[in-house]
């Protein structure tokens, strides 16, 4: 066993919970982990021996950021359509087939090295737990190839059969369906943890609210827990589909009406709403109120969605700042979605705080205090740091 002490620590964030905002800030603290996980937390003057030192210089440390929606598996570029946005263009999901047809046509090397720039470049930022969907396939064979792809870098994957309907059987909704819930979910289980749909009734190209519930229904009695891209381009069924079905998160939330933010305050120990805000900046769309799920008591959780399409950054830093800026979220309730609450959304009880028991996954931001990442917004302050992490995501 190698014990690692972290000091000079300026500020501490635990995301405990505690305090009057559940920030847990403490002064003075040094923490140690042994094999990866938190075994001490106490004044610095006061740390036992470990094996090993690590001195953050005064430096602010938080919990690894817990990216809880990502989509990392594919190949492409679609800048073109991102600056035909800028220029009025709306985003309905259409895009989503240039990319099936790029990653279809990557070899396994091409796309691994692809999503392992992808996991560094998070990693840099302070990420220490990606969730990672496929969905770029769409057959029997894509799906469990990305997922295969995904579980070489994290636990955390998502079966996304249920993305959009291909090109190849846009006249055949219905086929789709039924193969997403039986060849292509039996494949596709033994890679997964999750299950994910594109509810959107508001895009020709992804679920109905029936179609959703099948998906779910059937990934449920395969095993897998679940989780939904819901309200993202309009009013819809997706969070109350959600909750009726106990999905861990339903993610997007931008278009909700009284009852559905009532749903989902009422289910808060259940499932979680993550907000997404990069799709709404790339997208030029209109920003949830995440103010609104705050006063209600909707348990929140903030992650990138980076892909291709709708927000090609998996910077949380970036994220944070636009959950400040522009969802309305305290800096306190952004920083304490951005970890703790992409745990919740993960299930999780191991990871998205600093406290005994957890893992190290920690992040360093070069700043004072947790504010700079809110305030700083754009600058390269964050990176990973989890000693002796022998797993991980
Ligand atoms: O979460 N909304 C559905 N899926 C992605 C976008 C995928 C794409 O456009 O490539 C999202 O925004
Ligand atoms: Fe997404």
């Amino acid at each position: 066993m190698t014990a690692t002490l972290i000091t000079g620590i300026g500020q501490l964030v635990t995301c405990d919970g505690s305090g009057p905002d559940g920030l847990g800030l403490r002064d003075d603290q040094a923490v140690i982990a042994s094999d990866g996980v938190i075994n001490w937390i106490g004044p610095a003057a006061a740390a036992p021996a470990a094996d090993t030192m690590i001195d953050c210089a005064g430096r602010t440390v938080i919990p690894g950021f817990v990216d809880s929606h990502t989509h990392l598996v594919f190949a492409g570029d679609r800048s073109a359509e991102f600056t035909a946005r800028m220029a009025g263009k709306p985003y309905d999901g259409g895009g989503i087939g240039t990319t099936v047809a790029a990653t279809r046509s990557a070899d396994d090397d091409q796309l691994r090295s692809l999503i392992a720039g992808r996991v560094a470049a998070a990693r840099a930022q302070g990420t220490t737990t990606l969730e990672i969907k496929s969905g770029y396939g769409l057959t029997v064979e894509e799906e469990v190839r990305a997922l295969r792809l995904a579980g070489e870098f994290t636990t955390e994957t998502t079966f996304l059969g249920g993305h959009v309907v291909p090109a190849e059987l846009a006249a055949d909704r219905a086929g789709y369906v039924d193969l997403v819930c039986g060849p292509m979910l039996t494949a596709a289980a033994p890679y997964a943890r999750w299950i994910d749909v594109f509810c959107e009734p508001n895009s020709p190209h992804a679920f109905t609210a029936e179609e959703s519930r099948m998906i779910l229904t059937a990934g449920a009695a395969a095993g897998l827990e679940l989780r939904v891209h819901g309200n993202q381009l309009g009013p819809g069924p997706g969070v109350r589909l959600a909750v009726e079905l106990g999905a861990a998160s339903v993610d997007h939330c931008t278009h909700l009406t009284d009852a559905d933010v009532d749903a989902l305050a009422g289910a808060a120990d259940t499932t979680v709403a993550t907000l997404l805000p990069g799709v709404e900046f790339a997208t030029r769309s209109p920003y949830p109120d995440g103010a609104r799920l705050a006063a209600a008591g909707v348990s929140i959780a903030l992650a990138s969605d980076c892909n291709p399409g709708t927000c090609h950054s998996s910077s949380m830093p970036f994220m944070i700042a636009l959950a400040v800026r522009e969802l309305g979220l305290t800096p306190a309730q952004a920083l304490l979605a951005a970890t703790v609450g992409g745990a919740r959304a993960l299930r999780r009880t191991d990871i998205g705080a600093i406290a005994i028991g957890r893992r190290a996954d920690l992040a360093v931001i070069d700043t004072p205090s947790y504010l700079h990442l809110a305030y700083s917004p754009g600058m390269a302050l964050t990176m990973a740091l989890d000693p002796d992490s022998r797993e991980r995501q």
